[in-house]
């Protein structure tokens, strides 16, 4: 399956922290704080689900969260996850085949789209969209090449993950799509944006 996590699973947050030190998991904890209890919340491609340990420390109950990962072995690494008394449905598959007339007041999508080629990053963008309620949050946190300094190393950088997935088989693209103006022309409000690892990667809280 494509953009599967699979193959490096256990060793995916180990990665993470060796090259980017803690600025992947800071990007992503700063936005919880947006979440209200009793939040219906849609994450997708969660990862290990160090997550759902960070969201259970803002909200330890009421949260109903549907975890929606493409890898099997990230499923059984989150289950085992301390989610305090949150209600979590495990969900393996890709986002693509997940069905569901239900609407999110929150989602998060960090680190998935980068995964995608600009075909499929369009097509999940509008599937997410059209199920987040009005006025729902989206926590979109990803890489970006948008800031003027250091264009050539962080692109470096990107090309080095790039080849290093391809060899193993598990990225489709070789290149980001830049998810910003799809969220402009849907006419989201920015309510916060920050950067991390020199503007490399964004965290942006979108509302609908
Ligand atoms: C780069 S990792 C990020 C993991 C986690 N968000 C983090 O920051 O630690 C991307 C994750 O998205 C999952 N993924 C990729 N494509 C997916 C899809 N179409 N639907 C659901 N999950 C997907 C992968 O299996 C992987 O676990």
């Amino acid at each position: 399956m494509i953009n599967n996590y699979d193959k490096i699973a256990n060793q995916y947050d180990f990665l993470s922290r060796l090259v980017f030190f803690k600025s992947q998991v800071n990007a992503q904890i700063n936005q919880l704080k947006y979440i209200a209890e009793n939040s219906s919340i849609l994450i997708v491609g969660g990862g290990t689900g160090w997550i759902l340990e960070e969201i259970a420390k803002i909200h330890a109950s009421g949260l109903q969260i549907i975890y929606v990962e493409i890898s099997e072995k990230m499923i059984s690494l989150s289950q085992t996850r301390d989610f305090k008394n949150n209600k979590v449905e495990f969900i393996n598959l890709g986002i693509e085949d997940f069905k569901t007339d239900q609407l999110f007041d929150v989602m998060l999508t960090p680190f998935l789209f980068d995964n995608f080629i600009e075909h499929r990053a369009e097509m999940v963008f509008e599937l997410l969209h059209s199920r987040l309620k009005k006025t729902g949050l989206w926590f979109f946190v990803d890489f970006s090449l948008n800031a003027k300094n250091g264009r050539w190393w962080k692109s470096l950088i990107l090309k080095s993950m790039y080849v290093f997935f391809k060899l193993i088989g598990i990225v489709e693209t070789n290149k980001l799509t830049d998810m910003h103006p799809l969220f402009n022309k849907k006419s989201y409000l920015v309510v916060e944006q920050q950067f991390y690892y020199a503007s490399f990667i964004s965290a942006t809280v979108y509302q609908k």
